[in-house]
């Protein structure tokens, strides 16, 4: 309790000064409330308005995936490049220690495996556990086009209804089926409808032809998936391309921690899309780094 005898009377009122309404650095979050513009700004770095986020949610329906087999060895020495994590309850409680300054980005739908229909999710994760477990965002997978479209977008519209009444985010998830084309028409469409139904921010694949295109179309920030493992020039290529077009960052998860050094890689994702480092300025980077071991 303030000492209320001696109360010095205010004079610092500064009249002459407005004070300062900032807008919000993120794309069409501004209207967004107070808890999700800081949740927002904890996984997108305000001084770039941008991201790298460490995907490594893959086990949630392939198992001990190449690379993630033991997380707790070949993921921890990552963790403090990226700026995100991206992953399941099950491996935040077990591997992740609480310590952590890093925010979290937890996947919430699931349901099915490599073995059978991957569209075929229901929300896994419920919102009073993401509040327990502090999360910066709710990830949510969405199969337009694919044989559970309606359930898929569903799953992210209650989330992002649910996530609202707390102020946690929803990223949408854009899943493309196997037999489906992956072309920038496709990733317009399901992009746009995912920021149409509310999601926050949303995740896709980069595309060679018409990128700029699915960007500037999606009302809210899109961030690049890195998809299978490519040549470690290539997928920073890719990223420098991705973000040059308009993505606000990576969620990047094989070509992170499959490549031959994934220290070195991790750092020279961050060079490209926090410092826009050319891609062979970044490979020489990852070189040097992998040859300091
Ligand atoms: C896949 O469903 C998961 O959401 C992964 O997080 C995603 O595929 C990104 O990882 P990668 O860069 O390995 O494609």
């Amino acid at each position: 309790m303030p000492d209320v005898d001696e109360i010095k009377e205010a004079k610092h009122f500064c009249a002459d000064i407005p004070q300062k309404t900032e807008g919000f650095f993120l794309k069409g979050s501004d209207s967004l409330d107070w808890g999700m513009k800081n949740r927002l700004a904890r996984i997108f770095n305000p001084g770039t308005g941008r991201t790298v986020m460490l995907a490594i949610d893959h086990g949630y329906f392939q198992g001990p995936t190449t690379g993630l087999e033991r997380i707790d060895l070949s993921v921890l020495p990552l963790v403090p490049y990226a700026d995100t994590l991206m992953l399941t309850r099950g491996i935040l409680r077990t591997i992740i220690p609480p310590s952590t300054p890093k925010s979290i980005v937890l996947r919430v739908s699931g349901g099915t495996s490599i073995l059978k229909e991957l569209s075929n999710e229901e929300i896994a994760v419920d919102m009073e556990e993401c509040i327990r477990l502090n999360v910066c965002a709710m990830a949510v997978q969405v199969f337009i086009g694919g044989e559970h479209e309606r359930e898929s977008i569903i799953n992210m519209t209650s989330t992002v209804n649910h996530g609202t009444r707390y102020g946690i985010p929803t990223l949408a998830v854009t899943a493309v089926g196997k037999d489906m084309v992956r072309d920038a028409r496709y990733f317009r469409l399901a992009t746009r409808i995912c920021a149409e139904l509310g999601a926050h921010y949303i995740k896709t694949y980069y595309v060679e032809k018409g990128f700029e295109t699915v960007c500037a179309s999606c009302p809210v920030p899109i961030v690049m998936a890195g998809g299978k493992k490519i040549a470690e020039l290539d997928a920073l290529t890719m990223a420098y391309r991705a973000v040059e077009e308009g993505a606000a960052g990576v969620d990047m998860g094989r070509n992170i921690f499959q490549s031959e050094a994934p220290i070195a890689m991790i750092q020279a994702v961050r060079a490209v899309v926090h410092r826009n480092e050319s891609p062979a300025k970044a490979y020489d980077l990852y070189q040097t780094l992998k040859k300091q071991g």
